[in-house]
């Protein structure tokens, strides 16, 4: 979605049971690393299940403006002939990445690391984000930052070296997307590029490179949650494949929650990726007392994946320790959402990176819970939410500061409160999850205009 599309405001009413079946989009991680993995292999990648969210497809046309051949075959279906690397050109405008946080840091590792030329921009929510930490690392492997906005911020302008140096680099914040902007930035490197990371995060860059034909090997240092080092071999031949991209846990997490709060509601959501590293959201909601069934596990493109079988629940609050954050970093919202319903104090610790997401997501989400009467109080950086387990009064209007799990999380809320709830903009939900009005109506939830 580009800065200058009008407003969609929206509401959600509480009515009857939800019912039903779905299947979420595309994860959007993955989708995003099948087009840039796609454009440096050399070859046919063929993409079945991709999230056609705005976000996606903007990284589509960025891979498009360095030299790819991108096609659209069908819903969801995709067929890339990559460049290889060493392969790209020099784009002929500016990359917009609109919203895209994880696109624009991704793709600059690939330019960052690679010897072309090209601007990066995006939407007022993007130009906000802190880029330093990638920029930080990828002048380390010798690209030229041409040009920035003052502390690093989009528009930008980056240009790589003919060969990157590969460097070993300790990510300063458990983030995936640094960890893979190194990584693909060490593809162009005479040697072996090495992450440390002091959490794991999401793997799908590590997974994904593998799948291509790089070399990566992977250190555990400690069970899973603990910090890991991975280790990449540079300049491999990458050949395109086939990805299939399971469905996303962060889009599955709307209907998930929905279906636990709406009294009544029995929903079974199809193919969804249970990638340890993400499903940070279904442990808490387990300890919380939710009845979640895992049903027909299953590996679908080289990740597990089940159907989820959610019936409403009474819920009770617990506290989420701060180690569990990377793997549920995009699930805070609708977490609290569910707090809000929960009885007890629900107590979300260490969500300091809430801050830099597309929108300052703590603020957000505590503005509100406050509008629409949610016992809550923000210390620090955790977030601690107080219910009574019955139905908040709801009836306010939030804020979304382009941000789509905002609008996303504040509309399931209004499915279940006593008073509807308006989103000021929905517009930015189609960057992730472009079918969600008319999949949750078809379960019988109420969110119009
Ligand atoms: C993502 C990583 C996370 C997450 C984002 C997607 C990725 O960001 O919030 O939605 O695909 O690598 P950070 O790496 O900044 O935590």
């Amino acid at each position: 979605m580009s800065h200058d599309s009008a407003p969609q405001p929206l509401t959600a009413t509480a009515g009857l049971a939800l019912q039903g079946s779905l299947r979420p989009p595309g994860d959007k991680s993955i989708s995003h690393r099948a087009m840039i993995l796609g454009l440096l292999s050399i070859g046919e990648t063929r993409v079945e299940g991709l999230l056609e969210g705005d976000d996606v497809l903007r990284t589509a046309a960025a891979a498009e403006a360095l030299g790819a051949t991108v096609e659209r075959l069908g819903e969801g279906r995709w067929r890339i002939v990559g460049v290889g690397l060493g392969g790209l050109v020099d784009p002929a405008d500016i990359l917009d990445f609109g919203n895209a946080g994880t696109g624009s840091r991704l793709m600059m590792g690939v330019v960052g690391g690679q010897p072309v030329t090209a601007t990066f921009d995006g939407d007022a929510s993007l130009r906000k984000r802190p880029m330093r930490r990638i920029l930080d690392p990828l002048v380390r492997m010798g690209t030229e930052v041409v040009s920035e906005r003052e502390g690093g911020r989009v528009p930008l302008t980056l240009r790589g070296p003919r060969e990157a140096i590969p460097i070993t680099y300790e990510t300063p914040v458990a983030s995936a997307q640094i960890k893979s902007a190194v990584l693909l930035a060490g593809l162009n490197a005479p040697g072996i590029t090495t992450v440390i990371e002091a959490a794991a995060t999401r793997d799908h860059t590590e997974r994904m490179l593998r799948l291509f034909g790089a070399h990566v090997e992977v250190t555990a240092h400690g069970p899973e949650g603990h910090g890991r080092t991975i280790a990449l071999t540079g300049q491999p031949t990458l050949r395109g494949t086939d990805v299939v991209v399971p469905a996303d846990p962060s889009s599955a997490a709307f209907p998930l929650v929905a279906a636990l709060i709406v009294p009544g509601s029995e929903v079974v959501i199809e193919g969804v990726m249970m990638n340890p590293l993400r499903t940070g959201l279904i442990t808490t909601l387990l300890e919380m007392g939710a009845d979640i069934e895992r049903l027909r596990e299953r590996d679908e493109g080289g990740e597990t994946v089940a159907d989820l079988r959610v019936r409403a629940s009474r819920l009770h609050g617990v506290d989420v320790p701060p180690e569990r954050a990377p793997a549920m970093i995009d699930e805070y919202p609708i977490l609290a959402v569910a707090a809000a319903f929960a009885e007890g104090t629900t107590r979300m610790n260490g969500l300091h990176e809430l801050r830099v997401k597309e929108s300052d997501r703590l603020a957000a989400v505590a503005d509100g819970l406050k509008a629409n009467g949610i016992a809550h109080i923000v210390e620090g950086d955790d977030l601690v939410v107080h219910g009574d387990g019955t139905a908040p009064k709801g009836g306010g209007t939030v804020a979304t500061h382009l941000d789509h799990r905002i609008a996303m999380a504040f509309l399931v809320l209004g499915l279940a409160t006593r008073e509807p709830v308006t989103v000021d903009d929905g517009a930015m939900i189609a960057t992730s999850f472009p079918s969600f009005l008319p999949t949750m109506q078809a379960l019988g939830g109420r969110i119009a205009p």
